[in-house]
């Protein structure tokens, strides 16, 4: 079997199945990380960044786009995001996500509430029956009230602990100046309710919880090939 790259497949089947949205877009949302940088390659060939107004969900996109001469602009001066795409860590059976490995999540979930339409690429490892099941639940905390967040987790029988930087001392610190704190939730039976009850904590700025944000997700793989999951269906709009 011939191998394929299965993030340029993603991004593949992004382009081949939204080229038209893409194109009626005038603002496109970007999202953060590997499976979107290899579809921004897809989409910058295929001449579908041109001419429009592109959004970036990070610092980390702002300079890839930059790097490929283009001048993103910030959330504040759109008044919407016509199409939206990004990568995921999970995605549950019903287009529920778990995000924020890049510790992006606020920068991505504005662009995604502000969207019309979201296309996330993943790769088929990324599905799961429970969100919680690979990774820890991100969540973003003002760094003021840190610790007072993180107590608060470990007092809702969560293991909470400060995402660790490489190449700098101390705690994780977003482009937003947030604090990053991984919460050990296992696979969740409910994750409307622990975003509803994580995001109570006065302090929480942001978890990776996606809920109702998906229209839909292109997998690729195993092996070559891709396919588009619809989750139009059940979103609430
Ligand atoms: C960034 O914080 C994340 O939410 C990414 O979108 C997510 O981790 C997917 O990244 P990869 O495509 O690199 O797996």
């Amino acid at each position: 079997m011939a191998r394929c790259n299965a993030k340029l497949e993603a991004g593949r089947g992004l382009v081949e199945r939204f080229r038209g949205l893409i194109e009626e877009a005038r603002v496109l949302g970007v999202g953060t990380g590997s499976t979107v940088r290899a579809a921004l390659r897809v989409l910058r060939d295929e001449g579908l960044l041109e001419g429009r107004i592109l959004v970036a969900s990070s610092v980390d996109t702002a300079l890839e786009l930059a790097g490929m001469g283009y001048r993103p602009v910030m959330p504040s001066v759109v008044s919407g995001v016509d199409f939206y795409f990004d990568g995921a860590d999970e995605v549950d059976p019903g287009g529920n996500l778990l995000k924020g490995r890049g510790a992006a999540m606020l920068g991505e979930k504005i662009l995604a509430s502000m969207a019309r339409v979201r296309v996330y690429v993943v790769t088929e490892e990324k599905l799961v029956d429970r969100l919680g099941s690979r990774r820890p639940l991100p969540v973003e905390a003002v760094p003021w009230a840190a610790e007072y967040v993180r107590r608060r987790l470990e007092g809702m029988g969560y293991r909470a602990e400060y995402r660790r930087c490489q190449g700098k001392d101390g705690p994780v610190v977003t482009d937003w100046g947030g604090v990053v704190i991984d919460v050990h939730t296992g696979p969740m039976e409910d994750p409307r309710a622990v975003e509803a009850e994580v995001s109570s904590i006065p302090g929480v700025v942001a978890t990776g919880l996606f809920i109702g944000l998906t229209d839909y997700v292109v997998v690729a793989g195993p092996g070559c090939g891709y396919r588009v999951l619809d989750f139009t269906g059940r979103r609430p709009r």
